[in-house]
């Protein structure tokens, strides 16, 4: 399972990539704004910075809606780097745009998953990466884990390579739950993986374990 971290905040991406763990980072226009990323200029920038300090794969997602926009801003993403990810919202001439990049070889994320039906589309489209936001279904009392168990079943049963990326990942029991379901990524907070660290025996053992080393060799 890849680990990606969702956010742009720079800082965090580098604590991340420190770990060890980190295989992508995905971002999006609320997140930018959160760091105070505006203006085309500095975001395409921000990009180049995140690409920089992570291996793997970075979410940039498009800001026109339509087809033409869409294709125009996303070749220029993809040229930005060659770990850009081109991320597209689930609407469609999203869909259009995902196809026509799939057919160009610029790989692509679809964004804003809500349903089975919206992540078989993007299949059939050739995206690489399909974003089910289960945090935002679990908000409003629907089982986001069951769209991820629902996508997988349904790409399992043709062979569909997009990879599912369970997005609007909140704690680390959705990391649990993903990685049991079989999502071959997850993109959540820098807290959320660092998180599947922490258990109380592995605090208290590691206490007694050096409270006994100074005792045998005081
Ligand atoms: C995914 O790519 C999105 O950036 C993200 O996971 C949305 O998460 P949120 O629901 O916590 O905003």
């Amino acid at each position: 399972m890849k680990f990606f971290i969702d956010t742009a905040n720079l800082q965090q991406i580098t604590e991340a990539q420190d770990l060890g763990v980190l295989d992508g980072v995905t971002t999006n226009p609320s997140l930018m704004a959160k760091e105070g990323i505006t203006g085309e200029d500095n975001i395409i920038n921000h990009y180049k910075k995140i690409c920089e300090i992570v291996d793997g794969d970075v979410s940039a997602e498009v800001i026109a809606t339509d087809f033409e926009g869409m294709v125009k801003e996303g070749e220029a993403l993809a040229k930005l780097h060659k770990q850009i990810v081109v991320k597209v919202p689930m609407i469609k001439d999203g869909i259009k745009a995902i196809k026509y990049f799939s057919d160009k070889g610029i790989r692509t994320n679809c964004t804003l998953v809500f349903s089975a039906g919206q992540a078989l589309l993007a299949a059939k489209a050739g995206a690489t990466y399909v974003s089910p936001f289960i945090g935002r279904l679990d908000d409003i009392s629907t089982d986001g884990l069951n769209l991820i168990a629902e996508i997988r079943m349904i790409y399992d049963n043709y062979g569909f390579e997009t990879q599912i990326l369970a997005a609007s990942v909140r704690h680390t029991m959705h990391i649990i739950d993903c990685a049991k379901l079989g999502a071959d990524v997850m993109t959540g907070p820098l807290s959320s993986i660092e998180s599947l660290l922490k258990h109380p025996l592995t605090d208290i053992g590691l206490a007694q374990f050096l409270a006994d080393y100074k005792k045998g060799n005081s």
